[in-house]
């Protein structure tokens, strides 16, 4: 179920490169401020923050508010430190001393595990000011390695300061209310990146709750079967004809990727549900030409483009917003009865 995202206060998003993460951060923030919570959405050492062009306002270290409840912020290593040292040390000078002495400054940044540390210990500092977290973590294999730095942590170090603090973020990692969301497509190779990643977590992150996962860019079977027959009779046409048909091929690609596109989201669902033992929510294809956007953008002018299509990311988080509460009023409905 799905509204199981309702309960969780730390929301740890994660998923290959271009997945939607971010889309899917911004959208789940913007519904749960809508349901009257405070939501942080958090990015981590962002340099390109994603999260300006959704909400049109500047995202900084400390937390901006963008949409009546919902704020956001980028948790950088530079910051995050200062104020580790500020909390840790107490005394400003000291604290100046160690960040302007090159030295001791190269010494944090190799120290492994210092950086995760510092920066999921300012994350966890956020779950007393706000009732949702959403952190929208980097691709996986380097969220993974983050979520796995407070145990080794607690075994490299016996005691001080980092050691505490890896006990503290273990604690909150453990508990019923954290929630990792594991973002996947409708493609055989993210399939299959998702469900080891899923079995990853469980063995290498042993107490993090286990992972919802959700399969985004999805497409359910909309093609009859008389329309695929139609689909191939026209391809067959104009691999025979010798006229310039070029327009008339773009339209059979389209519908040939659609097609495509209903059978890899039956075949990622089916592996789910017989991997993971889960129906998996989905959400369709999305945006401007059904996201088809970025295909169909390369061939058209600037001018053009802000014509047709206006922001695409920003109309793929309306839409996925209005998804998501939908999902969510349904399953709230149900459990009533
Ligand atoms: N369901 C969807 N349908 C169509 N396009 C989508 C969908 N979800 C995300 N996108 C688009 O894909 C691109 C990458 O999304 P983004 O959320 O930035 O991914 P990530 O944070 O994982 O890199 C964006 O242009 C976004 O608008
Ligand atoms: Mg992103």
């Amino acid at each position: 179920m799905l509204k199981e995202i309702l309960h969780a206060k730390l929301l740890l998003v994660t998923g290959k490169g271009g997945v939607g993460k971010t889309s899917f951060s911004s959208a789940l923030g913007k519904v749960l401020s809508k349901r009257g919570k405070r939501v942080l959405i958090v990015e981590i050492d962002n340099f390109n923050s994603a999260l300006e062009g959704i909400f049109q306002k500047r995202t900084d270290y400390l937390p901006t508010l963008v949409e009546e409840r919902l704020y956001t912020c980028n948790i950088t290593w530079n910051e995050a430190l200062s104020d580790w040292l500020t909390q840790t040390v107490k005394m400003k000078r000291v604290v100046n001393m160690i960040k302007n002495n090159r030295i001791a400054m190269i010494y944090l940044d190799a120290t492994p595990g210092a950086r995760e540390i510092v920066i999921l210990s300012k994350i966890i500092e956020y779950l007393n000011a706000f009732d949702h977290v959403i952190v929208d973590l980097p691709a996986s294999g380097h969220a993974l390695g983050i979520l796995k730095v407070p145990k080794t942590a607690i075994n490299l170090m016996r005691a001080g300061p980092v050691h505490d603090k890896a006990i503290q973020i273990l604690d909150v990692l453990s508990t019923k209310t954290t929630l990792p969301v594991i973002i996947s497509l409708p493609e055989e190779m993210v399939v299959n990146e998702t469900i080891e990643l899923v079995n990853k977590l469980k063995t290498e992150v042993p107490f993090l709750p286990a992972a919802k996962v959700i399969l985004n860019r999805a497409s359910v079977p909309s093609f009859s079967d008389p329309e695929k027959e139609l689909l191939a009779s026209f391809e067959r046409h104009l691999e025979e004809t010798s006229e310039d048909l070029s327009t008339s091929k773009a339209f059979v690609q389209a519908g040939r990727w659609e097609e495509e596109l209903e059978v890899a989201t039956a075949n990622a669902l089916q592996e789910f549900k017989e991997k993971l033992l889960e129906e998996i929510f989905f959400f369709s294809r999305l945006g401007y030409l059904g996201g088809f956007f970025r295909k169909a953008k390369a061939s058209l002018n600037r001018g053009l483009e802000e014509h047709l299509f206006g922001d695409n990311h920003r109309t793929v988080v309306e839409q996925m917003t209005s998804a998501l509460n939908r999902q969510f009023e349904k399953e709230i409905q149900l459990s009533k009865k």
